[in-house]
């Protein structure tokens, strides 16, 4: 399986296109359209919201799995656009006990939204507004629509009614037998891509074939172990993908962490290693740092190894993946922070402060390590050719660094957009000690 490292954005949807060509089912495992995993193909750039990246590949099912909140009518949009553009190659499946999201959960997102910015506004957790808090509240509170109601219309006017009657509070709701009526003509269209999607994947992993499970988000904005409240409301951690999809733990037999050669994070909440200066303006620019979903200009900063050691033994990382490493090319040294120091002197390096207004006063401390050369097309094309071996020395050893520190090799580098820009590096004969990763603790 493969989660998210950092505060989200790490370019997850190239690594996921990247393994979904050996894989027969890819399953999103949480989240919902909140999501934008971006790949970019020959034919173009797709965005993908809610749908798997599986979709995109031939002989390949992509799952939307059980954990997910789905709009329904986004989904379908996204279903059909794919198809409008020739590139639904692979199958789509859909959980029947993925919960729908609704409009009125939109509505609700942006009025809780704007109430925290109105109290405070460094209260306002900067959701993407797409509605997920309120469809997982509502999950929560057993008064949520699944998938597989849409198209029992008794159990779906009792739960619309239930749900408009907890929200009197807002004004601007869709007329409640318009909702009813579309969600279920959205649900008979959808019908057939439908299915109780556990007993298909226990049946392929039987069979032998491969799965993979797809998180969305990341680690740092897991509901419990994230920056609580900025945080989103599912569990993007490699337990939340297993009870996402409904595959057990003996199952698994990797776990890949995916993270950015710097940091980025959109929307509030505390980030030590943001820059909100020239050289902020400079990754913005240059990794071409903004919102696949919302458009909006990500915060940016350098890399956090305290957060990587938290995401190794949160998720229990086997490997890493660490993209966009171009971006970085051309810098005469890379500030990586290597551990935090506190107001009160003590030092952090793989534990979080609880809370986050705390860990908003963590100062990073930064080691400088020498930087590489620019990403220039004969470079590109060398590593294309000549796989890892034509890396540059100082960014093998930015690489080996990040291992030695969080006590998980690195599996694969990513130096550019493109399908082919991805390197697996050779296999590591022996794991680092993880006995330094413990030893970080305190
Ligand atoms: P929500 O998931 O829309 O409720 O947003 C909660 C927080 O998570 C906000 O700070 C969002 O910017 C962030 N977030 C949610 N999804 C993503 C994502 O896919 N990438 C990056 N940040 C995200």
């Amino acid at each position: 399986m493969e989660v998210g490292a950092q505060f989200g954005d790490e370019g997850k949807g190239k690594v996921f296109d990247y393994l979904a060509a050996d894989a027969r089912y890819v399953v999103r495992t949480g989240g919902g359209p909140n999501a934008g995993h971006s790949i970019h193909l020959p034919e173009g750039l797709v965005v993908l919201h809610q749908l798997s990246c599986g979709v995109l590949r031939k002989g390949v099912v992509g799952v939307c799995g059980p954990g997910m909140v789905l709009q329904p009518f986004a989904l379908e949009e996204e279903i059909r656009e794919l198809e409008r553009r020739g590139l639904l190659l692979g199958e789509v499946m859909i959980s029947d006990r993925a919960h729908a999201l609704l409009p009125v959960h939109e509505i609700e997102d942006a009025w809780q939204d704007d109430f925290r910015a109105r109290r405070a506004p460094s209260s306002a957790l900067g959701t993407t507004r797409r509605g997920i808090g309120p469809a997982y509240a509502d999950r929560a509170a057993r008064s949520g629509i699944r998938i597989a109601d849409l198209d029992r219309p008794a159990v779906l006017r009792e739960r619309l009614e239930m749900m408009y009657a907890s929200k009197t509070h807002l004004t601007n709701l869709p007329p409640i037998d318009e909702m009813a009526t579309r969600l279920a003509e959205v649900g008979g269209r959808l019908a057939p891509l439908v299915r109780s999607t556990e007993p298909v994947l226990w049946d392929a992993l039987a069979r032998g074939e491969r799965v993979l499970l797809e998180g969305a988000q990341s680690a740092l904005l897991d509901l419990d172990f994230g920056t609580y409240p900025f945080v989103t409301s599912s569990h993007p951690t490699s337990a939340g993908a297993l009870v996402g999809s409904g595959l057990p733990p003996t199952e698994v037999d990797s776990i890949l962490g995916i993270a950015k050669a710097y940091t980025t994070r959109v929307g509030g909440g505390p980030f030590p290693t943001e820059e909100t200066g020239e050289a902020g303006e400079y990754l913005r620019r240059v990794g071409g740092e903004r919102g696949a979903t919302t458009g909006r200009a990500r915060r940016c900063g350098w890399l956090d190894l305290v957060l990587l050691r938290y995401a190794a033994r949160l998720n229990g990382l086997t490997s890493f993946a660490i993209t966009k490493v171009d971006v970085l090319g051309g810098l005469d040294e890379i500030p990586v922070c290597s551990q935090y120091v506190m107001p009160d002197g003590s030092t952090v390096r793989d534990v979080l402060p609880a809370h986050a207004d705390e860990m908003d006063r963590a100062r990073p401390v930064y080691e400088r390590l020498s930087g590489w050369p620019e990403f220039h097309a004969h470079l590109r094309e060398r590593l294309r050719r000549e796989g890892a071996s034509a890396l540059p020395t100082t960014l093998r050893r930015f690489l080996d660094h990040i291992a030695e520190e969080t006590g998980v090799p690195v599996e694969y580098v990513g130096y550019g957009p493109g399908r082919d820009e991805t390197l697996r590096l050779p296999p590591v004969a022996a794991r680092p000690a993880r006995t330094g990763v413990a030893a970080w603790s305190g």
